[in-house]
């Protein structure tokens, strides 16, 4: 089987897919902007070719460029887990008639209103929203959705240009803020807590299935610097309230017609119990959400995955064992870091449970925590008990305390 798969390099966990369709049998014809010398030597062995293009946004030049390239080859499946390149994807199927989504319906993964209202229409709750591409509109919009409200990009990503809105006069103030946003969503604020739905389908059928929660929403994770912000899977799928998210989540998934591979979804539960559609993409969560599930069941799911696209088979079906969380790092002070305390404790008193702790170390430059959600590194631990995962969680968010300067 030949598979075309796009962004094999970067970002980084593409690598581990990569490896993930070379260990499942199938020939990998990697497409990226990366430079050929410089793709790590690890994934070499997994690539049957590899093409750079220049410009890989740039879809009609990928496109001939690619048609070029394979001259004569047979294309089994045209792949991708990177948001930015699902519709480049689409439209390399669509163009050399391999199966799988088709443009429009990866669209309805990429543009959030659209995703809303196809959601909508098959009678899920979703948060009451306009499409608004002028302060005229948002003015208007805010008026038939109330306050508080969100204002966000159509297209946007990891809460960037992002408000909570709670007035009239706070909405004054964030419009000048938005003025470089084309297209904006004006929708209804849904109070209450934030989980995640994560699946592998097969013709919108989910063989694998996670939820983990947001603590706290990423909104205000992304708001205040000084917050470690953490996420734990869920080992117990079986609760009424998270079986009422995958039960929208499954919706969803039929009703925005998902084919075959990963989806990565986010609702909200409210106080009341309701639970509210977020948003949706037709490829994995990133911020090492795909290693948290590993965490969960110790499977490879960067393998499983693979199986699943290419050969319609799944063999990761074990027991949830643990909940799974990862807790990212802000370093107090800007430059490079100088000095990390409570690591030693921690390790001390929670070592056993901890399955990856990749935090920066003295000498190295500080990451943008608003561009990069690992921020400045994490620790990652699990435990078959919630309250237990929980309390370690919070433990690595207030006890260890990363320090930069100069
Ligand atoms: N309608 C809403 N009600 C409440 N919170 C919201 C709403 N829309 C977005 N948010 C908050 O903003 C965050 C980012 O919005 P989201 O639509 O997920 O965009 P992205 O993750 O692509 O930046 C969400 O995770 C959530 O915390
Ligand atoms: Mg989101």
């Amino acid at each position: 089987m030949n598979v075309v798969f796009l962004a094999p390099s970067y970002p980084a966990e593409m690598q581990q897919y990569t490896r993930g369709l070379a260990e499942v049998g199938v020939n990998v014809f990697g497409v990226g902007d990366s430079p050929r010398a410089g793709l790590p030597k690890s994934l070499k062995p997994h690539l049957a070719d590899y093409l750079q293009v220049p410009r890989i946004m740039d879809e009609a030049d990928v496109l001939e460029r690619v048609h070029a390239w394979l001259c004569g080859r047979t294309v089994d499946r045209v792949l991708c887990n990177w948001e930015p390149l699902v519709l480049l994807a689409a439209r390399m199927r669509e163009r050399f008639g391999v199966p799988g989504m088709t443009h429009d319906q990866v669209l309805g993964f990429r543009d959030k209103m659209l995703m809303k209202e196809r959601v909508k229409r098959a009678g899920l709750r979703v948060p009451h929203a306009f499409r608004v591409r002028s302060e005229k509109e948002i003015r208007d919009a805010a008026e038939k959705v109330g306050y508080p409200l969100i204002l966000k990009p159509i297209a946007g990503a990891g809460s960037a240009d992002t408000y909570k809105v709670r007035s009239r006069q706070e909405l004054e103030a964030v419009l000048p803020k938005m003025r470089h946003v084309q297209e904006a969503s004006c929708e209804e604020f849904i109070e209450g807590e934030e989980f995640t739905y994560d699946t592998i389908c097969v013709g919108g059928e989910p063989l694998y299935e996670n939820v983990a929660q947001y603590l706290p929403k990423p909104i205000i994770a992304r708001s205040e610097q000084w917050i470690s912000p953490v996420i734990i899977t869920v080992r117990d799928l079986n609760q009424p309230r998270i079986r009422a998210g995958m039960n929208l989540g499954r919706g969803v998934l039929k009703a925005l017609e998902m084919g075959d591979g990963f989806t990565h979804m986010e609702w909200y539960l409210t106080p009341k119990g309701e639970v509210v559609f977020g948003e949706i993409g037709c490829r994995p969560g990133g911020a090492h959400l795909v290693d948290q599930m590993n965490w969960t069941s110790d499977v490879d799911l960067f393998r499983e995955w693979a199986r699943v696209v290419c050969w319609h088979s799944f063999k990761a079906n074990g027991p949830r064992k643990y909940n799974a969380g990862i807790v990212f790092k802000r370093a107090l002070g800007e430059g490079r870091i100088t000095s990390i305390t409570g690591l030693g404790d921690y390790m001390r008193r929670y070592g056993d449970w901890v399955v990856a702790e990749e935090l920066l170390r003295p000498g190295q430059s500080r990451r943008n925590w608003k561009q990069t959600l690992v921020s400045d590194g994490f620790i990652a631990v699990r435990h078959p008990d919630w309250d237990e995962a929980y309390k370690m969680s919070f433990a690595a968010a207030t006890d260890v305390t990363l320090y930069a300067g100069g």
